[in-house]
């Protein structure tokens, strides 16, 4: 696929008008279900939802800010099972039909900047983008562990990032870039991910 084909050639997503209309669990995980039909894809959007909103919360957001993060992870990747040629246009539009708050379009719409052509701005944008890629690396590290999260450790993870074969479609590229964004340190936000993904509720 020819990475610019996925461009969205716009910079400004939802309506401000609409802030404060934060869909529920149930709506997103409703939408997730009908568009999503790829068991892996659903675990891997659970898993990024879940590590948004820890994150949030570890950083002392409160409840509706909680759940934007939450649905920003969650509802990142919808389009990409059945229309992965309309990433993320299609979610977006469908968000902007059911007038979501602006900022959770506007952190799917970032959450690959070298695919999209939109810059992460917020703090929202920044985590979904750094989760998006570490989340799946650290998902397929555990899956290798016989123990597979129980006694994880950073040096671990950062030794498989090094070996360019393992989980060779992640990019070790967008994961610096990321975490630069972020102004995070990979090492910190490794151990976050280690110390919450097994916690996701992947019902
Ligand atoms: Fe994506
Ligand atoms: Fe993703």
């Amino acid at each position: 696929m020819n990475v610019a084909s996925l461009f969205l050639n716009r910079d400004s997503f939802g309506d401000p008008a609409n802030t404060g209309n934060v869909p529920s669990l149930e709506e997103a995980k409703r939408l997730l279900d009908d568009w999503v039909k790829n068991e892996k894809l659903k675990v891997h959007m659970k898993q990024v939802g879940h590590l948004m909103k820890a994150y949030a919360e570890f950083r002392g957001y409160g409840g509706e800010d909680v759940q934007k993060w939450h649905l920003a992870g969650l509802l990142h990747d919808a389009d990409w099972d059945q229309w992965p040629e309309q990433h993320c246009r299609k979610i977006i539009e469908e968000l902007e039909a059911r007038r979501v708050d602006p900022a959770i379009i506007r952190a799917i719409a970032s959450h690959g900047p070298r695919y999209f052509g939109v810059e992460p701005e917020s703090e929202m944008d920044k985590m979904l983008y750094a989760f998006d890629e570490l989340s799946g690396f650290v998902h397929a590290y555990s899956l290798m562990r016989p123990e597979g999260y129980v006694g994880m450790e950073v040096k671990g993870v950062k030794k498989r990032l090094k070996d360019k074969t393992f989980a060779a479609q992640v990019s070790r590229e967008d994961i610096q870039d990321a975490c630069g964004k972020a102004g995070v340190a990979p090492d910190e936000l490794i151990q976050f991910v280690i110390g919450h993904q097994a916690a996701a509720d992947l019902g």
